[in-house]
């Protein structure tokens, strides 16, 4: 059942009305699994939408409602749902067998892939998620370096495993989260985004800096955005004091353009971390790097060396089906212009969008780069035009979370009653399938959900 305190809401109640089937699903969770999710991102009250199918832009949920999909499989799905080509050559594959405890060809024809459209890619390892990728290149980099700490933005997210479990969305004071020894602390840095004085006098204080990490355009892909210029910096930074500059490119891969952030912003990084876009939506992942880094995974040069390698196993490293669905997605991207259709995409959902606040006399902003839209809500009330909104000339500060909870979950949950399924209230992730028709309906969608937190007054 609604929590009570909800029910006086005409849009929570239109939820509850449309959503039925979710509900009782989430009932039945509740008893079994944590909060009844499997994502922390789902967590969602009075209850999380629970989907059946999709299809290019499009998903229904179980109740039968057709929503436009703007989560995109957390990014991974840069050509929608189920792309024929790769659907078709995926079920082939699971026909053939999913693990074979062997090599296949299939790793090889990928890795040519990676090293055609990534410029860092002298050499490639596969693992089977962001995490696993984020949690190796840093242990390549602390091996090849000989330094300890790595240093980290403030709520650049880059997996759940020890050393990236705080300084997300609190800890920013470095201290360790639930779980997480005291130890892995000593070995992180964090600062905030965008300052790179304050990485010089790191870089020029502390000697045991193996490796900064970051999303190359900023956390939550771009929610603070990094410009360019500070990429450039840092690479100039990094080099000059020998730190390894790893770029998390598990969204921003394959994506921004076949190449990447290290292709779109020109920078290219030492080692980056690959996933989602380039399993085609499976489960996988992959470091991608210099020669002389990934040489610690090297059992030959290992030995020559006369130095300990890096121990790596992983049952699910390169399976021959994400294999699959990355090569069938990874030639589509470098063989069209999907990428390039994702961020046509995403400027044209960014004009639409605010083009709705103008017009609505709404002082918030819709703003992003590439494939992304943010939606900025102005909690401490700036004097901004929807219509000459520039992310970059505000402080980094000014994107802090919005304390209007109850606005945040209103206005998720509108956008759902109205056909739409963002990113919670945060915003959204466009792909090649987006097209005029479903950034208009998501336009009106935001429209009649503005209009519905007005009646509702959470817009006051
Ligand atoms: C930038 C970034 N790095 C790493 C990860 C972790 O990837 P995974 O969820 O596959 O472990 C994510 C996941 O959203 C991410 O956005």
């Amino acid at each position: 059942m609604p929590d009570t305190h909800l029910t006086n809401s005409a849009i929570i109640n239109a939820y509850v009305a449309r959503t039925p089937g979710s509900a009782a699903l989430h009932r039945e969770a509740l008893g079994m699994l944590p909060s009844g999710i499997a994502h922390d991102s789902r967590w969602m009250k009075p209850h999380p939408l629970y989907v059946d199918r999709g299809e290019g832009p499009l998903k229904w949920d179980v109740d039968g409602n057709r929503l436009v999909d703007l989560f995109g499989g957390h990014g991974s799905h840069l050509l929608g749902h189920c792309p024929p080509g790769v659907t078709v050559a995926v079920q082939a594959q699971i026909g053939k067998g999913s693990q074979f405890g062997a090599g296949h060809a299939l790793e090889i024809e990928w890795t040519r892939l990676i090293q055609q459209m990534v410029p860092c890619a002298e050499r490639v390892r596969f693992v089977a998620s962001g995490t696993e990728a984020t949690h190796m290149a840093v242990r390549l980099c602390r091996a090849f370096t000989g330094r300890k700490k790595i240093l980290r933005f403030h709520r650049h997210y880059h997996g759940w495993h020890d050393v990236m479990a705080f300084g997300v969305d609190g800890h920013f004071d470095g201290t360790a989260t639930p779980g997480v020894p005291d130890a892995t602390t000593e070995g992180v840095v964090l600062l905030p985004p965008n300052d790179i004085e304050a990485v010089k006098a790191l870089f020029e204080r502390d000697p045991d800096i193996a490796a900064v990490i970051l999303e190359p355009i900023g956390n939550t892909t771009g929610a603070v955005p990094i410009p360019g210029s500070f990429l450039h910096a840092l690479r100039a930074l990094t080099e000059a004091h020998g730190v390894l500059l790893i770029m998390d490119e598990v969204v921003t891969g394959f994506r921004l353009a076949p190449g990447g952030a290290q292709e779109a912003r020109g920078v290219k990084a030492d080692i980056c971390t690959l996933a989602k876009v380039v399993a085609g939506g499976m489960p996988g992942g992959a470091v991608a790097g210099r020669k002389d880094l990934l040489d610690f995974l090297d059992f030959e040069v290992s030995a020559q060396l006369g130095r300990e390698k890096i121990r790596h196993p992983g049952t699910y490293n390169a399976n021959p089906v994400s294999a699959t669905a990355g090569i069938e997605t990874l030639k589509i991207i470098r063989d069209t212009n999907a990428c390039g259709r994702a961020n046509e995409a995403g400027a044209a959902m960014r004009a639409a969008l605010n083009q709705v606040l103008a017009a609505e006399n709404l002082p918030w902003a819709v703003y992003g780069e590439f494939s992304f839209f943010h939606i900025f809500t102005n909690p401490d009330g700036l004097d901004i035009d929807p219509l000459n909104f520039d992310a970059f000339t505000l402080p980094s500060a000014a994107f802090k979370p919005d304390p209007r909870k109850a606005l945040g979950q209103k206005l998720y949950l509108g956008m759902v009653v109205n056909g739409v399924d963002a990113m919670g209230h945060r915003g959204g992730i466009l792909s090649a399938t987006h097209g005029a028709d479903v950034i208009g309906e998501t336009a009106e969608a935001f429209r009649a959900t503005i209009r519905a937190l007005k009646e509702e007054r959470e817009l006051v």
